[in-house]
């Protein structure tokens, strides 16, 4: 039986993957979207926005391996084949992801747009600060990334939350969850971390409700999925002077269309989808595990649930 691997995505960096494969698992029948050959022999399809139903045109296929830690992207397709899914999960990968929060959360609790613009007008301008102590941060979504997060806010000093669906207890993070939860949540959050993944629940959770929940002059940064906001209210309340700014990675639609109001405003900074780019070098060690586990029949690793979405 062939044991083909293909590489089921747009992006470019296809040849990385075949290198870093076969430097574990020697010469492999690898694939690409332009040269999938006889898809009868794909055992492994390594994934990113498949196009519908060709994952279940592949009539052999045994293991689906998203390159995103979301697995959204994958649910989507409701041909979606029905063998295991797992996800792409590692340090490397998660360490970019808390990065790119303490980034823009540093950025604004520090005033650096505000010093930078002080710079420009030659201007020596301290500004009142406010004490670490009393920056509340939350982090929305409490997996591996949330909790590696939250992790590092609270190590930092910052009092810090963390809110998800079922409860989760974790030391020196304040943890709330469910709905009731979420209003209490957002009620002492000035900076708002989003890490959920997209599901039917979580679509939409950042409306207006949600926004006017936050205390006035609170930051967003959305390193998940643009579907959990709904952009109308972010930008009505960006508007309103309700919240101070916003750090997006993630959109609605991606990327993210040339006249969207969100590239022009004063108050939010784009990013095209790159908090947590999936590295070959430090992902492809768990999914060469997987694909090990899978020939010997072990149980995989990292593993979906395709009913909960991640
Ligand atoms: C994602 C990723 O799932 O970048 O968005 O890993």
């Amino acid at each position: 039986m062939s044991q083909a691997i293909a590489y089921i995505s747009r992006d470019t960096d296809g040849l990385h993957w075949k290198k870093v494969l076969e430097g574990a698992l020697g010469p492999i029948d690898y694939r690409t979207l332009d040269n999938l050959g006889n898809t009868d022999d794909i055992e492994i399809a390594l994934a990113w926005k498949p196009d519908r139903g060709l994952l279940a045109s592949f009539k052999n296929i045994r293991l689906i391996v998203s390159l995103g830690m979301g697995v959204d992207h994958l649910l989507a397709d409701d041909k979606l084949p029905d063998v295991p899914i797992v996800r792409i999960m590692d340090d490397g990968l998660v360490g970019q992801m808390s990065e790119y929060a303490i980034f823009w959360a540093l950025r604004h609790h520090r005033d650096i747009d505000k010093y930078a613009a002080s710079q420009r007008a030659k201007q020596w301008k301290p500004l009142d600060f406010v004490d670490t102590i009393h920056r509340r941060v939350g982090v929305m979504g409490l997996g591996t990334i949330g909790q590696d997060t939250a992790r590092k806010f609270a190590a930092l000093g910052f009092p810090t939350a963390g809110w998800s669906r079922t409860a989760k207890a974790l030391t020196d993070i304040e943890t709330f969850h469910g709905k009731d939860g979420f209003e209490k949540f957002l009620a002492r959050t000035d900076i708002l971390v989003d890490v959920l993944p997209l599901t039917r629940d979580t679509r939409g959770i950042l409306d207006a409700a949600a926004f006017a929940r936050l205390p006035k002059g609170a930051y967003f940064i959305n390193m998940a999925r643009g579907g959990h906001v709904v952009d109308d209210a972010l930008l009505a309340a960006l508007e309103s002077g309700h919240l101070a700014g916003a750090a997006l990675d993630v959109f609605n639609q991606e990327p993210l269309p040339a006249d969207h109001r969100y590239w022009t405003h004063p108050k939010v900074q784009v990013t095209p989808h790159i908090a947590g780019a999936t590295n070959p070098r430090t992902a492809s060690p768990g999914i060469i595990e997987n694909i090990k586990r899978l020939r010997s029949g072990q149980a995989l690793i990292n593993t979906v649930n395709p009913k909960t979405g991640y």
